[in-house]
């Protein structure tokens, strides 16, 4: 991951091979012009002749000073509302850029900033040095350049700027760590990876894990989940990390992610095209470890449990058919209508697991709908939940983070869809209101606690270039996971 550091050196003097700039719409040459002379007023030329006018995601490339930056690059914010995001996603196409060119290290300016935005600085370049080459072979020594390995960001060198660094370098990595582990294929990041990865961070932060295989989840009567790993051979996993910062006493916020290694639909299989992409249905148990990863780093005053449903979703002669009915972990029976809606499955299962944590409040994230993809397409995370100051709190975490959710209803009367003729419920309910359907099932499972749900099928990846994010896992949820707990602790 990249090393961001902090430097109170004048951004006129620094010796770097790449200077970033960053600047609003309209640019003043105030707060540049030691800069702007050093370059004999090569800054003032290409803002007057506008060269360069601030708009957003606009750069310049810039030949720099002989003593000092040798090349500089100015980043344009457009007009600025929000510093702190504005500030991350310029970082972000920094970073990417200076990835591109090879130079191997840069440093950052952006005038004045305070240590809230040195965090949100840190995230944006540490996101935009972010890639996985682990499985390609290097390329011919002539076309080889350097990664980016070494940022600095100019401002003052206070504690204050200090803990901004420090934050942003933990969530940094622990959405680097969700990203890394979203790319893995599926033969690699299997339910038992995701156990050793979990089990690492218990480790190296002395956190508690908790692993249950297939045998543990027989004895626990966990016959949702098992139903859906009963199609393959891989010993499933349900991980449960616990990080205990606050009081001995006082309840934990308990996050559960989905986390299909890989989904082929089982039994009523997907079409060959795109399947490969459901190597990504395990993002919302990525986002749980990404967040443990910087729980241990931050070291907040709170308790917090992370459960992860891991295995596949495979088609085989030992296989769940739909017709069948499974008795979840809770009691309840289920009938299986589409063999391909497994990640409720399994959720339904860590659902009723979880309440043996006595949670302060539940929230799961899952790549759960095609159909939420359908109602909100790749910018916002379906957001479910019957308590509203619930929703409202994680979509204001959701902000920070700069990982939008919207809300979509949980009235009474779409539970009609799932009832079923055999069982206490079934797991799809049709076309109509899919991606609510989904979580008015969870609700069934989801008892004793608050609790919420995020539908992350839309936002966790994405199959285009975003600009800042080539094309790949997002990081979705970590960022919301880690506000959201930020926010229970100030
Ligand atoms: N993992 C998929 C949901 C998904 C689809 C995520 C497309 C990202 C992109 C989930 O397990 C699934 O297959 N859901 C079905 C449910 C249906 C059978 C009721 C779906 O959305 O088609
Ligand atoms: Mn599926
Ligand atoms: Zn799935």
């Amino acid at each position: 991951m990249l090393a961001v550091s902090i430097n109170s050196a004048n951004p006129a003097e620094v010796g770097t091979s790449l200077l970033i700039v960053a600047l609003p719409e309209n640019p003043t040459i105030a707060g540049i012009a030691g800069l702007d002379s050093a370059t004999q007023g090569s800054l003032t030329r290409s803002i007057e002749m506008k060269d360069f006018r601030g708009t957003r995601d606009e750069m310049l490339h810039l030949t720099g000073v002989a003593k000092g930056p040798r090349r500089l690059l100015l980043i344009g914010m457009g007009t600025v509302t929000d510093r702190r995001a504005a500030f991350k996603r310029a970082a972000t196409l920094a970073a990417r850029n200076a990835n591109r060119l090879g130079v191997g290290e840069m440093v950052w300016y952006s005038g004045q900033i305070t240590p809230e935005e040195t965090e949100s600085i840190t995230v944006g370049l540490i996101a935009g040095a972010w890639e996985y080459v682990d499985l390609k072979s290097p390329p011919p020594e002539a076309e080889r350049r350097k990664p980016l390995e070494k940022a600095v960001i100019l401002t003052s060198n206070t504690d204050d700027s200090r803990k901004g660094l420090a934050s942003g370098q933990a969530i940094g990595s622990g959405q680097s760590l969700a990203r890394r582990l979203a790319m893995m294929p599926g033969n690699l990041c299997t339910p038992e990876y995701l156990a050793q990865t979990a089990a690492d961070i218990a480790k190296r932060y002395n956190m508690g894990i908790t692993v249950l295989g297939r045998r543990e989840m027989e004895t626990e009567k966990m016959g949702s989940f098992l139903a859906v790993a009963q199609g393959t051979p891989q010993d499933p996993k349900l991980i449960a990390l616990e990080y205990k910062g606050g009081k001995a006493n006082t309840k934990p916020v308990v996050l559960i992610g989905k986390g299909l290694c890989f989904d082929s639909g089982g039994i009523s299989i997907k079409p060959a095209q795109g399947m490969e992409f459901m190597k990504f249905d395990m993002c919302g148990g990525a986002g749980v470890l990404g967040t443990f990863e910087a729980l241990g780093q931050m070291e907040p005053a709170i308790n917090v449990v992370g459960i992860i449903g891991a295995t596949t979703n495979m088609p085989s002669g030992t296989a769940m058919n739909p017709g069948d009915v499974v008795k979840a972990h809770n009691g309840k029976s289920i009938e299986i209508i589409n063999t391909d809606a497994e990640g409720r499955l399994v959720l339904a299962d860590c659902l009723s697991y979880a309440k043996r944590f006595d949670p302060d409040v539940v929230i799961d994230a899952a790549t759960l709908t095609g159909a939420c993809v359908i109602a909100l397409g790749h910018s916002a995370s379906g957001v479910f939940s019957t308590d509203d100051v619930l929703i409202a709190e994680i979509l204001a975490a959701g902000k920070r983070a700069g990982e939008p959710g919207w809300p979509l209803p949980m009235w009474d009367e779409y539970k009609e869809l799932i009832k079923s003729d055999v069982a206490d419920v079934k797991n799809t309910g049709g076309r109509p209101a899919g991606a609510v359907t989904a979580a008015m099932f969870l609700k069934e499972f989801a008892d004793g606690y608050p609790w919420a749900h995020l539908d992350i099928a839309g936002t966790a990846y994405s199959e285009t270039d975003l600009v800042t994010i080539p094309k790949g896992p997002t990081g979705v949820p970590t960022g919301t996971f880690i506000e959201f707990i930020r926010g229970r602790v100030r």
